[in-house]
């Protein structure tokens, strides 16, 4: 690992079996590790025990002055001759402002070098019996962000269309986006699921359909991943066959 170098190193979405080998043995060299909320303690615990770990998660209502901060920090430390890992849940480039970091670290001179991580735009689906992709169901995917206030700021119009939506940060606007969706055509009887806390010991699942969300019946926590589309319905399958499996 170079001296007074950013590593940009996705967690995965919390199982640290779902870290890559890279990402594991930078975060054993690591000597400051500025982490998120959404990186679990178990993915922490597997780090250089001497490593300084700082909390650099946004509480709500801070935004752009916490990441001015955050940006100073990195840059501080990196020139201060320091190992520093700046570590995102799943992947440190989906909505995790990992490009807007690398940019501002690159323009102040500092090297950066990037590990992905298993995004759980895809991680979580999959472990819950969701193929994203699927002949005859399914031929592609768009991920999208929900934080929007009334299903408004976001223009649903492009992405309506898609065969299958996974939808982050959208439990709090479900309700918006629903209807959103559905006035733009989608079926309301569309199975939909959220995938609540994946691959924590409190994780939820809860299968239901577009209406349903829409009608504002859906009880979901975040952070979940909202996966809306017929492959949902090959859930019950791959499921059933798995547990087939087991039995057998
Ligand atoms: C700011 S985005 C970061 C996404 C992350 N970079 C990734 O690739 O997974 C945060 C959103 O990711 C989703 N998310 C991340 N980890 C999750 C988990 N363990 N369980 C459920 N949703 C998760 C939620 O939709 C959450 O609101």
């Amino acid at each position: 690992m170079g001296k007074g170098m950013v590593w940009l190193v996705g967690a995965g979405p919390g199982d640290p079996g779902l870290l890559t080998v890279k990402a594991l043995q930078v975060l054993q060299e690591a000597e400051v590790i500025l982490y998120d909320r959404l990186v679990s303690e178990d993915v922490l615990k597997l780090a250089n025990p001497a490593a300084e770990q700082i909390y650099v998660g946004k509480h709500e209502g801070e935004q752009q002055g916490r990441q001015e901060e955050l940006l100073h920090l990195m840059l501080r430390l990196a020139r201060d001759g320091r190992n520093v890992v700046r570590l995102k849940g799943g992947d440190p480039m989906v909505f995790g402002r990992g490009g807007e970091e690398w940019r501002f670290l690159q323009e102040h001179g500092v090297p950066v070098e990037v590990v992905p991580g298993v995004s759980s735009a895809i991680a979580l689906p999959a472990l819950a019996g969701i193929p994203l992709t699927y002949r005859g169901y399914s031929s592609g995917f768009a991920v999208v962000s929900g934080h929007c206030r009334e299903g408004g700021e976001q223009d649903w119009s492009r992405y309506a269309r898609a065969e299958t939506l996974v939808v982050l940060m959208g439990v709090k606007e479900r309700r918006w986006i629903a209807r959103a969706l559905l006035d733009l055509g989608r079926d309301p009887g569309e199975p939909v699921c959220f995938i609540e806390k994946g691959t924590t010991s409190e994780e939820r699942v809860v299968e239901t359909t577009l209406a349903a969300v829409a009608r504002g019946e859906v009880e979901v926590l975040p952070p979940a991943v909202w996966v809306i589309g017929k492959v949902v319905a090959l859930r019950q399958v791959l499921l059933l066959a798995q547990e087939g499996c087991h039995a057998r």
